[in-house]
């Protein structure tokens, strides 16, 4: 059986529709994605704003569809199921996305399907030429979610650690925030770091030698912000060398962690999913250490790591494909922001 999903995320700051082709039970294929991301439109206020998103996502969707369509070559009418992201976000921004896609149904007549965001980071990996196979580790960084799950198959998700406090993008955008680096700050801090030294500041490693697999990143945030304080004036020189300095200490615990969950699962196999995932410190350490274990590590393309539409049209393929939930034509939707 072959199968058309139109995907559309809204859940934040970006805009994304994308196409996937479900086939038989071989892994989905994207056809075409499109992606509006509002970054410019937040930027003067230094985050995101709950109303200019949902506005934006307003004028954004339908074009974005339309693009998509042209690029893949199909109509709407070929459409046979339209997938949303249901939450968690922000409750404006997932009602633009989840109206749409039931409008779109019902004016169609084909079934609709609401996604978890983080299960489409999880399964963004499978859009790769080299996708995974299950089972494996997941490492799960976004904005708003650290994770280390055990991933059996497709809803078959176990959670391992998770942080108790805020979020590795948190702890980037926070601490970039600190810095005056603007939003969003996790790529702004990156960037920067390469221009400094690591060892430069001493930061903690919360929860390095726990003993379990969780988390917690907001001592870190507290930490550079006192480090800020007492640089006062010089801060402005030594920039370079406190975003090294953070960015070390959130990948090294990232990394550990990740090692520890391989260790006490016996899995050979990592994906690490989510905004995080695009860290360029993250993946060559990661690398490095896994490829000393024979451990195969997948990324998600660099720019499907952050929000897109094509993760959800994946992964409500691959629930359809795996039994694990129905499309249905039931359009008084709901979405959980939380
Ligand atoms: O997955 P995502 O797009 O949105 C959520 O679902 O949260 O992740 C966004 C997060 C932000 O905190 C952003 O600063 C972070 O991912 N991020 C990065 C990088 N690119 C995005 N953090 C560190 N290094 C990066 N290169
Ligand atoms: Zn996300």
């Amino acid at each position: 059986m072959s199968q058309l999903i139109l995907g559309i995320e809204s859940s934040c700051d970006e805009t994304g529709v994308a196409l996937v082709r479900a086939e038989g039970g071989g892994v989905p294929r994207l056809l075409a994605h499109a992606l509006h991301s509002q970054i410019d439109m937040h930027q003067a206020y230094g985050g995101v704003v709950p109303e200019l998103a949902s506005r934006d996502h307003i004028r954004r969707v339908l074009p974005l569809t339309q693009t998509v369509l042209h690029e893949a070559g199909e109509h709407l009418d070929a459409v046979d199921v339209v997938a949303y992201t249901r939450g968690p976000g922000l409750a404006g921004a997932l009602l633009v996305g989840a109206g749409v896609a039931c409008a779109l149904g019902a004016a169609l007549d084909i079934p609709v399907l609401g996604v978890h965001h983080l299960e489409g980071h999880l399964l963004s990996p499978f859009l790769s030429s080299d996708p995974p196979e299950f089972p494996f580790i997941a490492l799960l960084v976004s904005g708003g979610h650290t994770q280390l799950m055990r991933v059996d198959g497709v809803g078959r998700y176990e959670i391992l650690g998770e942080t108790i406090d805020d979020a590795a993008g948190e702890a980037f955008d926070k601490s970039a925030k600190l810095m005056g680096l603007g939003y969003p700050g996790g790529p702004a801090l990156s960037r920067l770091a390469e221009q400094g030294d690591a060892k430069a500041f001493k930061l903690p490693r919360p929860l390095l030698h726990s003993g379990d697999l969780d988390f917690s990143f907001a001592g870190l945030k507290t930490a550079v912000l006192t480090q800020a304080k007492k640089l006062g004036d010089e801060l402005v020189t030594r920039k370079a060398d406190l975003a090294a300095s953070t960015q070390a200490a959130i990948v090294e615990v990232l990394v550990k962690k990740t090692l520890a969950a391989l260790d006490q699962s016996g899995m050979r196999r990592v994906v690490v999913a989510g905004g995080v995932g695009a860290n360029r410190l993250l993946r060559a350490q990661l690398d490095a250490a896994c490829a000393a274990r024979g451990v195969r590590v997948h990324y998600p393309e660099l720019e499907l790591c952050t929000d897109n539409g094509a993760m959800i049209a994946m992964a409500a393929a691959m629930r359809l494909q795996a039994g694990r939930q129905q499309a249905n034509r039931d359009y008084a939707f709901d979405v959980k922001p939380r």
